[in-house]
This record gives structure tokens, sequence and C-alpha cells, in this order.
């Protein structure tokens, strides 16, 4: 019995969801991850610059301080797969490639948190991670233990090479293990995810007591087709979905791709809008080296990281779709007599070679407070003015790009 002594409390109170309460991700976490841009690359021979080494995430550390991406909030530097030796050591414990990793995992953690950054590992809750390494089944409280003792902030936990049956007790068993070490670590879960492949029903009761975060549907990967069809799984689940967000425990999209080969720029937008509205972790995978400047701007937009990070925690919906326009809205704060402001995004599906005229009254979007609401442009910052509900606003939206707005309550004196 793995779980003694693992009280799980769970209140659903008035459509309020108490979550696991290990003081952690009270707002989306932020950061960068490795996977998506730089995969299995195990070959430092011949591709030292790109290879799953040290020196990779030191240098990504190094940018994410220099360039500004700490200070706007992402402060994550995260393992995935392949960093691990095929074998354990002779004490049982995981270890790193000693090659690739020859400092060792605690002097990594080291040089993150000497940049006040925060650490980030990739393990997998099966036999195997998903590229074959060693797996934590068998060795969850060793392995929870060799991470606190490393200095790990954040816990990627896949679940290849694992039964999905297993998990409603394994993901758990591996979260009492990381509270008991007394180290506070971010817990990121693909139970849900490996669960619905196989026709189960994830129980999200569970996994909210348990995640800070979780997938709950396919890896990204670097084009549009893979964008849209995580947009259109959340937004034909939302009202099964949208419940399970708040405060410390979110539903997680996967990665940010903007700055990479597949998405144009307006599909950048578009993606960063949408993981905004959408209260989803921001965990880039770009090469951060090599950057186009006008993609770097569209990460470190201080008002949308501000929708996204906005303190409700409350996960948008998509309230909106015709004729290949989607508009999607999420409540946040300032919050007066019960109104919302809004964060909205008018988001165009069409592949038309054309902007399409886009016009809504603010009530038709269940925006109603009578003082009306300041409008701006989150993108090219253009100011609206106070809108009142019957106003109609028109918008032009571009071919696969998106408008997204502040609709801030005006507040009555
Ligand atoms: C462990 O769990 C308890 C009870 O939920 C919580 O108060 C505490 O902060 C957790 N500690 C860590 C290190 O996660
Ligand atoms: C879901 O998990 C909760 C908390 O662990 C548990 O009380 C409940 O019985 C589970 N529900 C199902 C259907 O297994």
């Amino acid at each position: 019995m793995k779980v003694v002594g693992f009280v799980l409390m769970t209140m659903m109170v008035a459509g309020v969801v108490q979550g696991l309460d290990n003081g952690l991700a009270l707002t989306p976490p932020m950061g960068w991850l490795a996977w998506e841009r730089f995969r299995c690359n195990v070959d430092c021979v011949n591709d030292p610059q790109n290879c799953i080494s040290e020196s990779l995430f030191m240098v990504m550390a190094d940018l994410m301080v220099s360039e500004g991406y700490r200070d706007l909030g992402y402060d994550i530097v995260s393992l995935d797969d392949c960093w691990l030796d095929h074998e354990r050591d002779d004490e049982g414990k995981l270890q790193p490639d000693p090659t690739r990793f020859p400092s060792g995992i605690a002097s990594l953690a080291n040089y993150m948190h000497d940049r006040k950054l925060r650490f980030g590992i990739y393990e997998d809750y099966g036999s195997h991670t998903c590229a074959g390494y060693p797996g934590i089944l068998g060795h969850l409280e060793t392995d929870a233990r060799t991470f606190a003792d490393w200095g790990v902030d954040y816990v990627k936990l896949d679940g290849c090479n694992a039964d999905p049956a297993d998990m409603d007790e394994g993901y758990p068993a591996f979260g009492y293990h990381l509270n008991k070490t007394g180290r506070p670590m971010m817990y990121s879960c693909s139970w849900p995810d490996y669960q619905a492949l196989t026709g189960m029903t994830p129980n999200y009761t569970a996994i909210i007591n348990t995640c800070n975060l979780w997938r709950n549907y396919n890896d990204i990967q670097d084009s549009w087709a893979s964008v849209t069809a995580i947009i259109d799984h959340y937004g034909d689940k939302q009202d099964f979905m949208v419940p399970h967000a708040g405060p410390g425990h979110w539903n997680d999209p996967d990665m940010l791709i903007v700055g990479n080969f597949g998405l144009s720029y307006e599909q950048s937008k578009t993606q960063m809008a949408i993981w905004a509205i959408l209260s989803a972790p921001l965990i880039m995978s770009v090469d951060l080296r090599t950057i186009r400047p006008e993609y770097k701007a569209i990460l470190q937009n201080r008002d949308i990281i501000a929708v996204n990070q906005d303190p409700l925690g409350i996960q948008g919906k998509r309230i909106y779709k015709e004729n290949g326009i989607e508009i999607w809205s999420k409540p946040v704060t300032p919050v007066k007599h019960g109104n919302h402001s809004y964060a909205l995004a008018f988001m165009n599906r069409k592949d038309d070679g054309t902007p399409t005229k886009v016009s809504h009254s603010l009530r038709s979007l269940g925006l109603t407070s009578p003082d009306g609401y300041v409008i701006t442009d989150l993108y090219d910052h253009l100011q609206y003015g106070t809108v009142l509900p019957d106003d109609q606003l028109v918008l032009e939206v571009n071919p696969s790009g998106v408008v997204i707005l502040s609709c801030r309550l005006v507040v009555a004196t």
C-alpha cells in the first residue's frame, strides 16, 4: 500500500474546486522546456550546440536572464527526456548521462538557482521513459528523495511504458513522496492524457488534488494543424475542463512553439493569445539563441502575460463560433459588484487572403456592466476608449490571426 497517510481532501462547494495544497503554481507556471524544439538529440559529438547536455540548459538559462524572459515571469528551466544514463547507480539512484551532464544535476540546479531561476526535471511513471531511459516504477520514494536532494523545483512525470489503469494509484503515490521530502516541487502530470488515450475516464477529483498541472491531450508538434487541434479540443471539451482549472491546478495544452519553424507570425500571435485566455502554463520550447525579435516580442508581451497570470485563475471559454470566426472570453480582475473585467480574443480560422470584419455588441458577448469597459488591443495597443454594452465593436481579424482585447470594467465613482 503506497498511499498510506495520504489524505485527499476534496471540496466542491458552489463550483469552487480545492486542489493540491503545496503553495505552488498559484498562477500558471511559466518557463522553458527542451522537448518540442530539441527532442532527444543525444549526438554531442556531431551536434554539440543542440544536443541534450548541461551546456544547452546553461546557455538557455543565461538567455532567460539576459534577454528579459525571467523578469517577465518565465522562471523555470526544465529538462525533458534523454538526460538520464541508461542505468541507475550502485545504490539504485538515478544518474545523468556522464558525458552530457559531467557536472551532475545538483550542479545544474545550483546554476539555475544562482540566476534566480527554478530547475525542472523530467521522469516517467512507468518502467522506462518514452525514449527508453529508466522510469521511476519501483523507485518512487528514492527518486522523490533524489530530486529533493538535487534541488529540483518542478517535476514533469510522463506516462510511457506504464499501465494507465495503475496511474490512479501511482501518480498520487509519487505526489505523496514528493510532499514527504519537505521540498516544494511543482508536479506536472501526464496521467489524464494516457488514460484518455486508452478510453478511460480520468478522475479529475483525484488529479486536481495531486497535480499542479496536467496534460490531457496530444503532444504539440511544430505546426498550425497541431495548434488548432489543441484549441478545438479545449473549445469542444470546455464545459467539462474549465471547472478543473484554478490557482494551484491547471489544464496544460502543452508548450508554446512560438519562434520555431511551423507557425507564421499571425499564427504565433494566435497561439500566445489563446494560451493566455486558457490560463495555460506558458512553457516556451524554442532556441533562445536564434529567435527572431518579432517572435520574442510575442512571448514577451506584458499585457498578454498579465491576462494569463490574472490572479483569479479562471480558464477562458470559446463563446462564439461561426463562419470561421471564434470568440474566446476570459473573466479577469478587476471585479466590482459581481461584474468582471474580461480579455476577449477574436480568432480567424479562415485562410482567405484578406482580413475579416467582425462586429458585435459587448452585450452580445456577455459584457453587460452599464458603465462600460475601457478597451485596449493588446498587440497593437490601439485604444478604443470606454465602450458601453450596446455599442458595436468593429474589428478586422487577419487570416489565421487574432485580435486580443483587454476590456477593463469601468468602476463609477
Ligand atoms: C505537503 O502537504 C501538506 C498538506 O496538503 C501541505 O500543507 C504542505 O505544504 C505540503 N508540503 C510540500 C513540501 O509540498
Ligand atoms: C476519484 O478520486 C476521489 C479522490 O481520490 C475518490 O474519492 C473517488 O472515489 C474517485 N472516483 C472514482 C469514480 O473512482
